[in-house]
């Protein structure tokens, strides 16, 4: 630890560490750890050389113990949240959210997957890719861009504190979407791949509007195993089908990544093949 940056009378201020304030840093032991492989090489990943091979290595054992505890606490608030909904009259008919429920059981699931959604957000600002902006004296997030670079210097959040990366402002961001999302507009979201005859194709005249992947500019699947880890571990159980798969399915995916695909021609056929196969499907 080099220095800790704190509130003074007149703006941030840096002071040395003690003996104690490290040794209290350095004394987290997380009770759990995404243990998953990150991918040999993807698309924007540059860590792996550095050794950096699981997604645990992204995290310092003082943000695992602070994420874990944030994610069993979604755990302790969705019960809490069942109690709160039978005691306020809402059926208590135990029928999961995942099962279409509307009832104290669902409510109580619902609130839980907001609050992991607020959990995943504390993960961009809690990992040992946050670097310093000395500009605006403040934390990086992990995502400045759509890839995990190296990165070579490093400044921890206080999720308890009213600075970046709080837990407090991760749920403002889930709430900022909420307040926005029209709950009674009609909407189906399915989860589909895409170059897969559609499984409730009907014949109804469609509008289709789309946004696709483009090339090798994103490795999608890769990024998102950073999230999914922590979100599978809160959510798990509410959505086990969504779940059901340690990391996320990565072979539909359209994606020209030549470390994938065994070099930049196949890459491309490959990119390029599902696509001609999507929009010259007549279903
Ligand atoms: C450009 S992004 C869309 C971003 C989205 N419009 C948004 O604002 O968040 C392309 C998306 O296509 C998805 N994708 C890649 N291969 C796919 C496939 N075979 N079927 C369905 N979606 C796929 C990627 O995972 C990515 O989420």
């Amino acid at each position: 630890m080099m220095a800790i940056v704190a509130e003074g009378q007149n703006g941030r201020v840096y002071l040395a560490p003690t003996a104690e304030q490290e040794a209290i840093a350095n004394a987290a032991q997380p009770q759990w750890k995404p243990d998953t492989d990150l991918p040999k090489e993807a698309l924007g990943f540059r860590v792996q050389n550095y050794g950096m091979t699981k997604h645990a290595d992204l995290f310092t054992p003082r943000q695992l113990v602070a994420l874990t505890t944030f994610s069993d606490l979604v755990g302790e608030a969705r019960e809490k949240a069942t109690q709160d909904a039978v005691a306020a009259g809402l059926p208590n008919d135990d029928v999961p959210l995942n099962d279409g429920g509307t009832g104290a059981r669902a409510y109580g699931e619902a609130i839980s997957v907001y609050l992991a959604f607020a959990v995943d957000k504390m993960t961009d600002y809690h990992s040992d890719l946050c670097s310093w902006h000395s500009g605006r004296d403040t934390i990086r997030n992990t995502f400045g861009r759509q890839a995990i670079p190296m990165v070579w210097d490093f400044a921890e959040a206080n999720p308890m504190s009213d600075s970046t990366g709080n837990f407090n402002g991760a749920i403002e961001w889930v709430v900022k979407v909420l307040e926005i999302a029209h709950p009674h507009a009609y909407s189906k979201v399915t989860q589909h791949d895409a170059t897969a005859p559609h499984p409730h194709h009907d014949t109804t005249p469609k509008l289709i509007s789309t946004d696709p992947p483009y090339y090798s500019a994103v490795p999608y699947a890769d990024l998102s195993d950073f999230f999914y880890v922590w979100l599978r571990r809160s959510l798990g159980t509410i959505y086990p089908s969504i779940f059901n798969t340690v990391l996320v399915p990565k072979a539909q995916e359209l994606v020209a990544d030549h470390f994938r695909h065994g070099g930049h021609t196949q890459a491309k056929d490959f990119f390029e093949a599902g696509l001609v196969k999507i929009f010259s499907s007549s279903e």
